[in-house]
């Protein structure tokens, strides 16, 4: 149908015109099949629909997790159990990969555990990790990048009840932005084969929460924003269209050590951010931009007073920068990429190492003869901490957990990562185009 979690039905009820605004949809919270004292059992399935993304009448085929587009939220309650039933509707084999989450290789979802077209299969996923902003896509080899851009892509929260001192009413003064960049055909298609890039995917329209030129009406006067880069390959500088600052409260896998004001939020794919926005000084509508081009408008009305008692994270003891037990080097670009010399092959195991190992991994990026390009770098069944950058400190917005890691063209970059799952996991570049070009590796973690 054409209306689905993602509140598409409303957008064709708007005037034809390109330029109109719609409401910024808010993917739903997904309802739990049941709740008993320890687990948490929800259906997630992987379906064919069509959306309408513009006014002009056109729809457009899409994929999506219990909708036509994108997804639903999933809450995961840290220290409890979350048994998923996934179902694969798409004509094709299809994963549904957990990415942040610290949980077996087994139950990871990555190219290794196909769900065949029209079968099944449960996953257990014990949630034992920091309050984060994590994501579900899909990981197949070969059709990542395209089920992707095509829209199947849904939110992971992590929640505890440690962090009520942060805005957390959902859609209300906590809010998602899952920000991907999309080329739609004359015919208002995504036309992946049409568009495809060796070097990642782009376009030039920006989709938040899966719609164009959205709008929010700002209730508090502070807002926390969860920033998600979806797309294949396009970073982001995200800016406010009044100049302020924002405070960033979160990296990829949980909060900083304290809160950082910033004015620009750079995220390459993969890589989540969490920001407060104040807006008590704040008379005008004020837009949020992906690299100044505004694409969500927060609009004014009376706010409620907000007051943020922030909870403080564990400052972590970081190896010195002396030691290094790998070296990752991230070379070429199109379809010349390759980690350490080598593309991906399922039979081959990159890496062997310990579960409770800690190690300090080096990734340098090294451009070829045509040039460079930033890699985000990033780790299956860990998160990890960012040691240095050319051996300087990490920024004060990067001391927090990551899984996905920019790398600048001659960039090395250090980080530390202990082990705590088994299984075969992949590390690789978060350009899918890369991914799906063989920028993959494999990291075997055993007892
Ligand atoms: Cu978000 Cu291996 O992926
Ligand atoms: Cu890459």
């Amino acid at each position: 149908g054409d209306s689905g979690p993602m509140g598409h039905g409303t957008i064709q009820e708007l005037e034809a015109s390109d330029e109109s605004e719609q409401p910024l949809p808010i993917p739903t919270p997904l309802k739990p099949d049941r709740v008993t004292e320890s687990a948490i059992y929800y259906t997630v399935v992987a379906d064919e629909g069509t959306s309408r993304f513009f006014q002009d009448g056109k729809s457009t085929e899409t994929l999506g997790y219990n909708g036509d587009l994108l997804g639903p939220m999933l809450e995961l309650p840290k220290g409890k159990t979350v048994v998923i039933d996934t179902i694969n509707r798409l004509d094709e084999p299809t994963t549904f990969h957990w990415h942040g989450l610290v949980i077996p290789a087994e139950m990871d979802g990555g190219p290794h555990q196909a769900v065949p077209a029209g079968e099944r299969a449960q996953v257990r996923l014990d949630i034992d990790q920091e309050p984060s902003t994590l994501w579900f896509h899909p990981h197949p080899m070969g059709s990542t990048a395209e089920q992707v851009y095509k829209g199947l892509a849904g939110l992971l929260y992590v929640t505890d009840d440690a962090q009520s001192g942060l805005p957390n009413e959902y859609g209300v003064d906590d809010i998602p932005l899952i920000v991907q960049d999309r080329l739609f055909t004359k015919n208002g298609e995504l036309d992946y084969d049409a568009h495809m890039n060796v070097d990642g995917t782009t376009g030039d329209t920006i989709l938040a929460n899966g719609a164009v030129n959205t709008t929010f009406d700002v209730q508090t006067e502070t807002l926390r924003v969860r920033l998600v880069n979806g797309s294949n390959a396009r970073d982001f500088d995200f800016t406010l269209s009044n100049g302020e600052m924002m405070t960033q409260i979160a990296t990829d896998g949980g909060l900083l050590e304290r809160p950082v004001p910033m004015k620009t939020i750079s995220l390459t794919p993969g890589e989540r951010a969490e920001v407060l926005i104040d807006f008590s000084q704040v008379k005008d509508n004020v837009a949020l931009e992906a690299d100044g081009v505004p694409f969500t408008t927060f609009r004014i009305g009376e706010l409620d007073k907000t007051s943020i008692d922030m909870p403080t994270s564990e400052t972590i003891e970081l190896s010195t920068d002396e030691k290094i037990d790998r070296q990752l080097t991230l070379f070429g670009m199109g379809n010349m990429v390759s980690i350490n010399g080598k593309t991906y092959d399922p039979d081959r195991i990159d890496i062997e190492a310990k579960r409770g190992d800690t190690e300090v991994w080096e990734i340098e990026n090294k451009p070829d003869m045509m040039g460079g390009m930033t890699h985000p770098f990033h780790i299956h069944g860990v998160q990890f901490r960012i040691i240095s950058r050319d051996g300087n400190p990490p920024a004060d917005h990067e001391k927090g957990w990551k899984d996905t890691v920019a790398v600048s063209p001659d960039e090395r970059v250090k980080i530390e990562l202990t082990f705590t799952e088994t299984g075969t996991f992949m590390y690789h570049c978060h350009i899918l185009e890369h991914e799906e070009n063989g920028m993959m590796g494999q990291l075997k973690v055993t007892d």
